[in-house]
């Protein structure tokens, strides 16, 4: 029996590979239309060593804005090799002052690497509302847990630069004031549901561009 049980082993581990099913990647044609599970492929015989690579991370981004900060992401359509992986990135450019305001990705955790200056960084809890808020220097990391609000502040007077990095292609992004002062969801509606007063609703509505 046993003899057996080693020969079909044996055979198993060393009969030839069936065709093989493992993908490696799917570079994004993105000439062709996306897809529900992602952008076609593009030919595997026209994919080089060039599609890996993405240099869009090296360039400082342009903080002359209401926030004084400035985010270059690295998503699919930036970087189609990223097409399947499942992650993504960005960069992140802080001018002293700066401030990515509160904000959640509901689709994915982030990972945060300042590499120069300091940022004042921070999420809050869903579950007990418990602020979790550090000061991060040059070479630290912050992790920021899937759909939680943060925040990214720049209050140094140093430029700060840091790469974000997602487990997903899709991190989504919605930032809470302009949720609330950019858009045309009525003053009145904002006032009650944030019990903030008139004045300051209508005033962030004119700074950030929202009606009514
Ligand atoms: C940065 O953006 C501001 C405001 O849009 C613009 O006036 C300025 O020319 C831009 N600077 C660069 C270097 O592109």
């Amino acid at each position: 029996m046993l003899h057996i049980i080693l020969f079909l082993t044996l055979s198993l581990l060393f009969s030839p590979p069936a065709k093989a099913t493992v993908q490696d990647f799917c570079v994004a044609d993105l000439t062709a239309p996306e897809t529900p599970s992602g952008y076609h492929c593009k030919d595997p015989k026209k994919v080089t060593a060039n599609d890996f690579a993405y240099s869009g991370l090296g360039v400082a981004g342009n903080t002359s804005n209401i926030i004084s900060a400035s985010v270059s992401p690295a998503f699919v359509s930036q970087f189609p090799a990223l097409n399947g992986l499942g992650l993504s990135g960005l960069r992140l450019d802080l001018a002293p002052g700066g401030v990515i305001p509160l904000h959640t990705h509901p689709g994915a955790n982030e990972m945060l690497v300042v590499l120069h200056g300091k940022l004042t960084v921070g999420f809050i809890s869903s579950a007990s509302n418990v602020p979790y808020v550090k000061s991060i220097k040059k070479g630290d990391t912050f992790v920021f847990p899937q759909g939680l609000l943060h925040f990214q502040l720049n209050d140094h007077k140093t430029h700060a630069l840091a790469l974000a990095f997602f487990n997903s292609p899709f991190p989504g992004l919605q930032i809470l004031d302009f949720a609330l002062f950019a858009n045309n969801l009525a003053s009145a509606l904002v006032e009650k549901t944030t019990f903030l007063d008139d004045a300051q609703v209508k005033k962030l509505k004119a700074a950030l561009g929202g009606t009514n």
